[in-house]
């Protein structure tokens, strides 16, 4: 089933309850929540404790995208103040398999992400321990950037191995998703589908919500998703 993730970067963080209500009300099922820290990645946004006033502001599942190091010594903090899913990058984590534990541990979905260079194939061997793999159509780091087209390639990919393993995981995908790429994205095989700008930048993020998980919605039925 396709769900779209508003992703509350491009929100307006003095609005961020209003905005996320709003997305919710378009049909948002999962918050998705950008964590930088100006190391990975070249910009700095928030932590736990936006995450723990998000947490009072909607019960939908919130979906941390750590692009951080070390994220080791932050999980807690994460899954403390509400979190329900974290994702951690595959290029900032040496410890993988610690990491993935970590985030069971504190009763949470762990998910792995991979840059638009990594490729699928490094996570073979860690597949079967994920909720989501989630797959940058854009470098980290920024909203509004151009979706990357070889980023449907990593998506087939995936959805390809997923069925020759006989897996769950689901597969999502963030950087550019708009009403020009959203379908493509749904037909190569990803069902999380995070939207920022195209949900926040412009007009009401109802109607783009609503909008967006149409075209996602009418994608899939034509491939037979
Ligand atoms: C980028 C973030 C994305 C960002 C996507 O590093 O991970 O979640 O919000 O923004 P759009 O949808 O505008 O490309
Ligand atoms: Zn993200």
């Amino acid at each position: 089933m396709v769900e779209l993730l508003p992703s509350i970067l491009s929100s307006d963080f003095a609005h961020l309850a209003d905005d996320v209500a709003a997305a919710e009300r378009g049909g948002g099922t999962v918050i998705h929540v950008d964590v930088m820290d100006g190391h990975f990645v070249p910009n700095i946004t928030l932590g736990p404790p936006v995450v723990k006033s998000l947490r009072k502001a909607t019960t939908l599942p919130l979906d941390c995208h750590l692009m951080i190091y070390n994220a080791n010594d932050y999980i807690p903090a994460f899954g403390d103040a509400g979190a329900n899913w974290i994702s951690v990058h595959y290029e900032a984590c040496p410890h993988l398999h610690r990491t993935i534990e970590l985030i069971h541990n504190h009763g949470m979905n762990a998910g792995v992400v991979l840059n638009p260079a990594t490729r699928v194939d490094v996570l073979l061997d860690i597949l079967p321990m994920l909720h989501h793999v989630l797959v940058m159509s854009v470098n980290p780091g920024f909203g509004g950037q151009k979706f990357i087209p070889f980023s449907l390639d990593k998506i087939r990919r995936l959805a390809e191995i997923r069925k020759e393993l006989g897996l769950r995981f689901r597969i999502e995908v963030d950087g550019g998703v708009a009403h020009d790429t959203i379908a493509q994205v749904v037909q190569a095989g990803a069902d999380l589908l995070v939207a920022g700008s195209a949900v926040f930048g412009f007009g009401s993020a109802e109607q783009n919500a609503r909008e967006l998980l149409g075209a996602a919605r009418v994608a899939a039925g034509e491939a037979g998703l």
